[in-house]
């Protein structure tokens, strides 16, 4: 792999995103890892990440000297080149200028590797406070910029290169080309991670892990867990069993995907459970959103609990499919130093005191990639492309108790606001959309010659990265109009409609 060093902040994860783009593998190691550690995974080359710290700060963290004996090839980008200068006998100046933005470089005659032939005055992505001011022994200097006298170097001999600007951002005009040129001319690596060649990895290791024993998969609807389990399908074919929970708080044509489609797409066996009555049951007269939650998360675990044991056809079923990515790995420590809390656990994702070994195959991987998957492994581009769908449904979307009308009235607007998202080509611009039923307040109105007295639903349209930070999205007022003008019409129980304009924090993406 090509480890990318992460010295914190949001940086580490981006690169190694960029270097996979690059079709290059690539895995995140903490700064903390001692450099044999590092070594030992053979790495192809190692970046090392931007980072907030001030290379002179008392516990700034530092570059192993012992890291450039190994005849690595080794990148820096900002904290990283700093580091990386520092480590190798250069100079790094405190000279307290910040440089922050777009910033114009200027290569110089000798553009080295990395910029030659790129326009002069290329914008790049500044941001830092300290800068090198003389290379180390061995290094040429290819770019300045006006806070910057070392911008960039390059060592082609030492296979060794440093930018103080960060390539991995979209505001660096040919980020992403200089990254490539390190990647294949200066590291000589070749671009051979495809999704066919993930495909083929993936099934080679499930079928080591899994042998011949029976394997489930808790189907959620979601592009994860559809592509973990058609990876596994691949791989171990009829020994797994998908079970697709209907819960009841799913939203129109939800389940008949899953059933028709899913299984045409893959002929994976597929266990539909009919939980409606139990779940609505268990939910009746409930408005706390946490109870809701928890009571959600426990009928889940029973029924998936009794439809593992009906599967099992000797024995136990052993192993269990999870559709865990990448960064929630990274996430909860698994990668580097920056956690950040994951405060929801998806209801698709069982306990761990369910007696199943896990089969994750796609640990390793991050969305786009997932779904760049799920499209080469023939799955349908409306289940590759849908937009994320929490695990307890509509409940957490009726403020107020759930029963079935109200879930009815909110199944039909949640639609109408689908089909015109689509309509006007915006799905992927958005990240997610919910829409909310305000089922405990009424307001009045006027409709035909009559007084109405209706419930508000709320639009809350969000663009994201990662869902954990959020925006509301800017959708045209004409897509508004018409999605409000359709729900007050078509959905007799509605007589408002209202926009959340709230971004996350402080808000979060759902109500409850
Ligand atoms: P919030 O509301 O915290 O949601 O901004 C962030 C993302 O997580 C989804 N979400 C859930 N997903 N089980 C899930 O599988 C849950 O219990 C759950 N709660 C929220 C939400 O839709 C958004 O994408």
């Amino acid at each position: 792999p090509v480890l990318v060093v992460d010295f914190g902040a949001q940086y580490a994860q981006l690169i190694a995103r960029r270097v996979r783009e690059a079709k290059v593998y690539s895995e995140i190691v903490p700064h903390s890892m001692p450099v044999a550690e590092m070594l030992a995974k053979n790495p192809a080359a190692i970046i090392l990440s931007g980072g907030p710290a001030s290379v002179y700060a008392p516990d700034a963290p530092q570059v192993d000297a012992g890291m450039f004996d190994a005849g690595v090839p080794v990148f820096g980008i900002c904290y990283g080149f700093q580091a990386m200068a520092r480590a190798l006998g250069g100079t790094v100046a405190r000279t307290g200028s910040r440089e922050y933005g777009g910033t114009p470089l200027r290569a110089r005659p000798d553009a080295g590797v990395l910029l030659r032939e790129l326009p002069d005055d290329l914008p790049v992505w500044m941001s830092h406070g300290d800068c090198v001011t003389e290379a180390p022994v061995g290094f040429t200097v290819t770019a300045e910029s006006a806070g910057a006298p070392v911008a960039a170097f390059e060592d082609l001999a030492g296979r060794r290169a440093g930018v103080q600007f960060h390539p991995e951002v979209g505001h660096t005009a040919h980020g992403q080309e200089m990254l490539r040129r390190f990647l294949y001319d200066v590291a000589g690596i070749e671009p051979t991670w495809t999704a066919e060649n993930i495909i083929d990895e993936q099934v080679a290791r499930i079928r080591e892990q899994v042998g011949d024993k029976e394997v489930i998969c808790a189907l959620s609807g979601g592009v994860d867990s559809a592509v973990a389990a058609a990876l596994v399908h691949r791989a171990v074919g009829d020994q797994l069993t998908c079970v697709f929970v209907d819960h009841g708080l799913l939203r129109a044509g939800e389940a008949e995907q899953v059933e028709k489609d899913y299984v045409a797409a893959t002929g994976i066996k597929l266990k539909v459970v009919d939980a409606q009555d139990q779940f609505l049951g268990a939910l009746a007269g409930v408005t706390d959103p946490e109870r809701k939650r928890k009571i959600i998360g426990r009928e889940f675990i029973r029924v998936f609990e009794a439809a593992a044991r009906e599967i099992a056809s000797h024995g136990d079923v052993e192993f269990l499919v999870q559709g865990t990515l990448y960064p929630d790995v990274v996430e909860s420590g698994g990668g580097t130093g920056t956690a950040n809390i994951k405060s929801h656990h998806n209801v698709g994702g069982l306990p761990e005191d369910l007696k199943f070994a896990l089969v994750e195959p796609l640990r390793t991987l991050f969305k786009d990639e997932v779904r760049a998957l799920g499209l080469q492994l023939g799955l349908p581009e409306a289940m590759v492309w849908r937009h994320p769908f929490p695990g307890p449904g509509l409940a957490i979307r009726i403020i107020g108790a759930v029963d079935r009308e109200r879930l009815e009235v909110l199944r039909l607007a949640d639609l109408i606001a689908r089909e015109e998202l689509t309509a006007a080509g915006l799905d992927r611009g958005v990240w997610q959309f919910p829409v909310v039923l305000l089922a405990d307040v009424r307001s009045v109105g006027v409709q035909g010659d009559g007084r109405s007295y209706g419930h508000p639903v709320v639009l809350r349209p969000v663009s994201s990265e990662d869902a954990m930070t959020a925006d509301w999205s800017r959708l045209p007022y004409e897509v508004v109009a018409r999605i409000s003008t359709r729900i007050t019409n078509e959905v007799a129980e509605v007589n408002r409609v209202v926009l959340d304009v709230t971004s996350k924090p402080p808000g979060t993406i759902e109500w409850e």
